[in-house]
């Protein structure tokens, strides 16, 4: 099998997981803003700023991709409210510019997107539910699935959620929630906010099924547990053996942050479980193989 995959975001906390499932069996170009990690070094690595049309017509088009994954994204939801302009340019305006570097060509796009789509009024959602986005990043992840829609080539949309993994990133839920309770530091974590949390590898694994299969349309992955951010720090101590007094309740309306969330939210899996075979894991059984280091 030698699909040509070109990744972008690659060295964000999906990407590694990614490139771990995938590196086996296809060519990979990784690709990221910028690039630090020498772990990524397995396969070709090119730095490429999606807001850059000019680089990214350069960078795809000499390396010719089968299948685009697009992963490239601001994913920081309060940083997207406070800088709307910039969460545009790279949500929305980089995708654009990744789907004209394709056009033309036969190459197919899987882009990740989120249950911030939804309002988080009555979640979880099936892929048919209408969404309505309470905060800029969810409107501009929204505004770039349109765009995939709308172009001429072949495409998946992947929602996910909450996604956590055995990586080193500074946005890690598992990271932060283990190195704290080590140090012995008290950590508020809020318990009205409902999600199904999402680990890297599996979602790594249905990306390359959905990959293997030529599947097409949207779908959405999520992990088997719906729970409160409060319960998967609860189930993350438990796992890890460290001390879950130090983990106190907070409501999203205590914690006062710059964009609204989600609060009954998460995405049902149905349809990629029935159409496309895809299986999804629960929390205890994912944990432990983030705890192992295992990252695919
Ligand atoms: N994390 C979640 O809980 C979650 C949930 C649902 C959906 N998703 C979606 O899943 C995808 C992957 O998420 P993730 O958690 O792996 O995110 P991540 O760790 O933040 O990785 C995103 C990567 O994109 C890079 N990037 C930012 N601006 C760029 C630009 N202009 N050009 C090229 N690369 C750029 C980032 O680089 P810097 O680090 O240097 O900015 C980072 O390496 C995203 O599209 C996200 O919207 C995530």
């Amino acid at each position: 099998m030698n699909k040509r995959i070109l990744i972008t975001g690659a060295s964000g906390q999906l990407g590694r997981s990614i490139i771990e499932e995938l590196q086996p069996h296809f060519n990979i170009l990784s690709t990221d803003l910028i690039i630090t990690d020498h772990t990524l070094s397995a396969c070709p690595v090119v730095e490429m700023d999606i807001g850059n049309k000019a680089a990214v017509q350069q960078v795809v088009r000499k390396y010719e991709p089968d299948v685009l994954i697009h992963l490239a994204a601001l994913t920081n939801v309060d940083g997207c409210e406070r800088d709307k302009e910039e969460a545009w340019n790279v949500n929305v305006r980089g995708t654009e510019h990744l789907l004209d570097a394709i056009g033309g060509s036969d190459a197919r796009i899987v882009f990740v997107s989120t249950d911030y789509v939804f309002d988080g009024v009555n979640g979880p959602y099936a892929e048919d539910a209408v969404p309505s986005p309470i905060n800029y990043y969810g409107k501009t992840k929204l505004a770039a699935e349109n765009e995939v829609r709308g172009g001429r080539n072949s495409w998946v949309i992947l929602r996910t959620n909450v996604l956590y993994g055995a990586g080193k990133s500074s946005a890690s839920f598992v990271r932060w929630v283990t190195e704290s309770l080590k140090m012995g530091n008290q950590i508020s974590v809020v318990d009205d906010q409902y999600a199904n949390p999402t680990w890297t590898g599996a979602l790594a694994e249905a990306i390359k099924l959905l990959i293997v299969l030529n599947s097409e349309g949207l779908f959405h992955y999520g992990g088997s547990d719906f729970i409160s951010r409060h319960q998967f720090a609860l189930k993350i101590a438990e796992i890890y053996n460290l001390d879950k007094s130090l983990i106190k309740k907070i409501t999203t309306e205590e914690l006062d942050q710059l964009a609204k969330r989600p609060m009954q939210s998460g995405l049902t899996t149905d349809k990629i479980e029935d159409t496309v075979g895809i299986r999804t894991y629960g929390i205890d059984y994912c944990l432990r193989k983030v705890k192992e280091g295992v990252v695919a």
